[in-house]
Order: C-alpha cells, then structure tokens, then sequence
C-alpha cells in the first residue's frame, strides 16, 4: 500500500432516508429530518455518510428504482434542501457519499418511456429488447425479486430486461450513448459538491449479448439469476472508462455493490491501481446462512461461527497490499447484526453488540454503520405477510408460499421474521415517546416496539450504552494507525466459539478477542508483558477467561 487516503480512515454511515427522521408528520423520513440530526453523527464521530436513494421515485422498491437522476422525491423535499444537507454536512465536516443506481431505471423513467413507444425511436436501445424465441421468453433468467427476469411489452411485441421488478428495467450500457447520459448525470451531483457514490449492483452491468440460458435455474426454486449475470465482459471496461471520465477528476469515495464477486474478482474492480472503484461490498458472509434447500436467503439457519471466520479471513489476507475491503455487518437489506450473529436477548444485547462492533472494526477497511446499529436496535417480527412493505418480501411470499405452495405459511413467516429487509427498515428509534420520535404521524412502516428501552436518548444518557462503545471505537481508528494499516492474521481458525486475531505492523500488535458464545471460555493467547488493554465490553480483565459475549482488543509494542 502506498500513500494512506482519506476514505481508508474513515467510518462510513449509512442513512435509509425513509425511516431516519420525519419533520413535517408525513409518517416518512426525509432531509430536513436528515439535517436535524447531523449534529448527532458528528457526537457518534463517523466521517462519511451514504445516503440511500433520494431521488425521483415511484418506490416500487423504495427509491432504487429512479425516474429522474436530478430531481428530488418530493416526499423527502427539494433540491434545495438537498444543497442545505450538503453545505450544513461539510460545515460539521461530514463528506456526503450518494447512492447511484444505474444498473437500472424505474418504467417511469422518461428515457423508458420512450424507449417502449417504438422500435427505432433513439432511446430503444438505452434498455435491453428482445424478441420471443417460439412466443415465450428469450431466456430462462430470473428476477432476484422472483419470476421471469423479462416482460412482455405488447406495444412493440417485444421482451425487455429487468433483474429486479418489471418496473425496473435494466439499462443497455454496451450503448456508449447511455453511457454518456450516466457520466454526466454523475458529473453534474459531482459538481453540485457530493463526495462520492455507492453504486448498486454495478457488477450486474454488462450482460452476455447472447444471452444464453443460466444453468443454475431450477424451475422450482426461488432462485435468481443475479449471480449468473454479475461480472460481464465488458464491465471492467465500462468502470475504467467511468474512471477516466469522472471520477478521476474529483477526490471522491466509491464502493460498489458486488453480488458473486471472489477475491479476485474484487482486486480487479478495487485494485490499488485498478483505476475503477475503491471498494466492493462483496456478499460471502451476509450468505453465509442462505438456505440449504435452494430457497436463497429465505431460511432460518444459524450461521457457524467458523464459516464467518474461513470467509472474513479469506477476505482480508488476499486483498492486503493489493486492494482495500469495506467492512459490513448489515444494511438496508439485510438483517439487524445483533439479531442475525449475535444475541438480541435482553440479558445479552447490549454485550453481543459491543462484541460485533470490536470485532469488525479491528480489520483491515472501511467499516460500515448502518443507522440503529450503534444502539443495537433489533429485527422485528411482524405477524402477517399484509404487515410488510418490502417488494422483495411479498413477491418471496407469493413466489414460494402461495404460487408454487413450496413452503407453508407459517414456516415462510418465520423466515421472513429471520431475512426480511423490512427488519432493517422500521424506523430509527430516537426516543421513548410515540412513534420513537421518528414521527408525529402514522409511520409508513411499523416501529418496532422495543423502541421504548432501545433509542437514542437512552443510549445518550448512558456512558457504558451502546452508542458509546461505537464512538470510542471510532475516535481510536483515527488516534491508532496500525488499526488501518496493520496486517491481519487469523489466529485458531477451526475455534468454533472464540474469534481472535491479530493486526500487526513494524512496531506494535493488536491482539483482538471475541466470544461469540452465552456460554464461559477459556482460552490462552501468548501477550507480551507490556500488553496494554485497549478496549473490553466487560468492567475488567479476567485474563484467559472469556465470559458470554466477551470482546477485548490489547495493544502492544513489539
Ligand atoms: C441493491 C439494493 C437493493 C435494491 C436492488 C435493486 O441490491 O441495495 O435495495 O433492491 O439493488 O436496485
Ligand atoms: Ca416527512
């Protein structure tokens, strides 16, 4: 690694707009909410902020599915506010990275609009058209939301391409005319002063223009073939030219999201000197317990804690030196960390939280918060299907429950209690009173009622909270070098309860230990006699004994 950038220092928060802060009783979140709690960020200490979605939207898949890159969704404000979060975020010195998809478009895109009208209209080929082959589908591919990855447009008789929803159709990037639109859609927010992008499923871009069957579809099963498009010909192209383009002209973050990517795969796209992104967000152990009846995430598995260990490992020794990880325990579509790999139990939340946090934000990379986790908020089970908002829960639902009656009700609900996006998605809890305080009206999603022990306020007021334990966590990434620079190694990789292991650099070590178990563990690690403790989620030290959910991290001179 040569010279250390701004963006490997930093610890990134994520913000789902929807269900942060509501300001005007609407029951959704929105940016005036967003700036209202600016100053709380700054307390948490984190440097950069991805903001999911905000732009022009007909929410079929909240906000990931856009009809105009430069207007705002008027439920969330105006452009104007956009500029006030903008200049209010970089006054508290806080760097504002947005989300840009462009995999796809909404069907209410104009350029859609246009493009389904006729066959030789200019923006035809801005989306993917294909004829039926013997009056069916082109292919056998299959939306990540379930069902046919094509649509059948009467108008033009033809079928275009959607990965996700039939209301977000894919966007033909072998087109270097829709190229350019997305260059310079880029290089306008560029300008307006954002400080970088997260960029949905970027790794989905390039598609096979034979577009040959994906092996991997077995009619049965809820599977998708996202993973079979990922990784194109032409995608490592396409993201050097957007380099060379735009994002070579500004000192920007990127990460982009990358279903199936191995570790090579991910140096070719983050490389130090890939010149296209600086990071991935690669999917290994966010699938770790994917469901061994081919249902996808739908499952209730319980990961094992040597799995996570083989694959967090695999990650950081094989991109040190050569490119830099992005460090995630969950986001807006994934489950709640304490929920999935820790323990959300009232006698060992606040502890396993503390664990996660240690043990993620001792590794090599940029870490990740998404918004709650710093006070340890929890998935919700909501008891019917009708209770649930997220496009890819009730598609699943009516995929596998009621469609092809694969699993029953029950069992499907208690899946969806254990993967389901909205389980990140009911809203911030910032205090005891209705609602949490995210709002005076009726939330668009259910707040989770644990809200009334679990929230800002009491996280504020309490010095051991939650909430603390991040900020101290974050205030020593920026005080210690070695906690971006050092080198990883794993220590008993086949210890199926306790994971330790070490960052070292010329100087000094850390040596970091977590329990990941309710129960007592013993276990010895050689520590130098100057071994400081660093940091623990326990009031003392009790040496080789691990209690439930115990973290500690010793630093020491070598
Ligand atoms: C990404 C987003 C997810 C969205 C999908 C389609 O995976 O994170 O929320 O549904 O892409 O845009
Ligand atoms: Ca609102």
């Amino acid at each position: 690694m040569t010279e250390i950038k701004w963006w490997q220092e930093a610890v990134v928060y994520q913000i789902y707009p929807r269900s942060f802060q509501d300001s005007n009783g609407d029951g959704i979140g929105d940016i005036p909410g967003i700036i209202q709690r600016l100053p709380y960020l700054k307390k948490l200490g984190i440097q950069v902020i991805w903001l999911s979605p905000i732009y022009q939207s007909p929410n079929d898949d909240n906000g990931y599915d856009i009809s105009d890159y430069q207007k705002v969704l008027p439920e969330f404000g105006t452009m104007a506010d956009v500029e006030e979060m903008l200049q209010v975020s970089h006054q508290l010195g806080l760097k504002i990275m947005m989300d840009l998809v462009v995999n796809h478009t909404s069907d209410e895109h104009d350029w859609f609009k246009a493009s389904r009208k006729t066959k030789n209209n200019p923006y035809r080929d801005y989306y993917i058209w294909r004829d039926p082959v013997d009056g069916h589908e082109p292919n056998n591919w299959l939306s990540d939301f379930g069902g046919s990855a094509w649509t059948y447009d009467q108008q033009t008789e033809q079928y275009y391409l959607h990965i996700f929803s039939k209301k977000q159709p894919d966007l033909n990037w072998d087109n270097p005319v829709l190229r350019n639109e997305i260059y310079d859609t880029m290089t306008w927010w560029l300008n307006k002063g954002v400080d970088g992008f997260r960029m949905d499923v970027i790794n989905l871009i390039s598609k096979d223009s034979d577009f040959p069957d994906d092996p991997n579809v077995d009619a049965v099963n809820h599977a998708s073939s996202m993973n079979f498009v990922a990784n194109g010909q032409h995608v490592h192209h396409y993201l050097k030219e957007m380099n060379q383009q735009v994002l070579s002209h500004y000192d920007v973050i990127t990460v982009g999201e990358a279903p199936n990517v191995t570790t090579a795969d991910a140096i070719k796209y983050a490389g130090f000197d890939s010149n296209e992104l600086q990071m991935v967000f690669q999917f290994e152990h966010v699938e770790i317990d994917n469901s061994p009846e081919g249902l996808g995430k739908w499952s209730d598995e319980r990961f094992k804690l040597v799995d996570l260990k083989r694959i967090l490992s695999k990650w950081q020794s094989a991109l040190d030196g050569k490119a830099w990880n992005s460090l995630y325990w969950n986001n807006h579509d994934r489950p709640r960390v304490v929920s999935r790999f820790g323990n959300d139990s009232d006698e060992y939340r606040e502890k396993s939280a503390k664990m996660l946090a240690v043990t993620l934000h001792f590794m090599q990379g940029t870490p990740y918060i998404y918004q709650g986790e710093e006070i340890g908020m929890t998935n919700i089970a909501l008891s019917s299907i009708d209770h649930y908002q997220d496009i890819d829960t009730r598609h699943a639902y009516q995929d596998l429950v009621v469609d092809q009656k694969r699993v029953a009700p029950e069992r499907m609900m208690q899946f969806i209690h254990h993967s389901s996006r909205d389980n990140a998605r009911t809203p911030m809890q910032w205090d005891n009173t209705v609602n949490a305080g995210f709002t005076t009206g009726q939330p668009w999603l259910t707040v989770n009622p644990n809200y009334r022990h679990i929230n800002v306020n009491q996280s504020l007021e309490d010095e051991h909270s939650i909430f603390h334990f991040y900020k101290k966590i974050i205030a020593l990434r920026q005080q210690l070098p070695i906690i971006t620079t050092g080198r990883y190694e794993v220590l008993d990789l086949e210890d199926n309860d306790v994971y330790a292991y070490k960052r070292v650099d010329g100087e000094s070590q850390l040596l970091i230990v977590s329990n990941f178990s309710s129960t007592e563990q013993t276990r010895h690690y050689q520590l130098g006699q100057q071994a400081e403790l660093l940091i623990s989620n326990y009031e003392d030290d009790a040496g080789d004994l691990l209690r439930p959910y115990e973290s500690k991290v010793y630093l020491e001179n070598v």
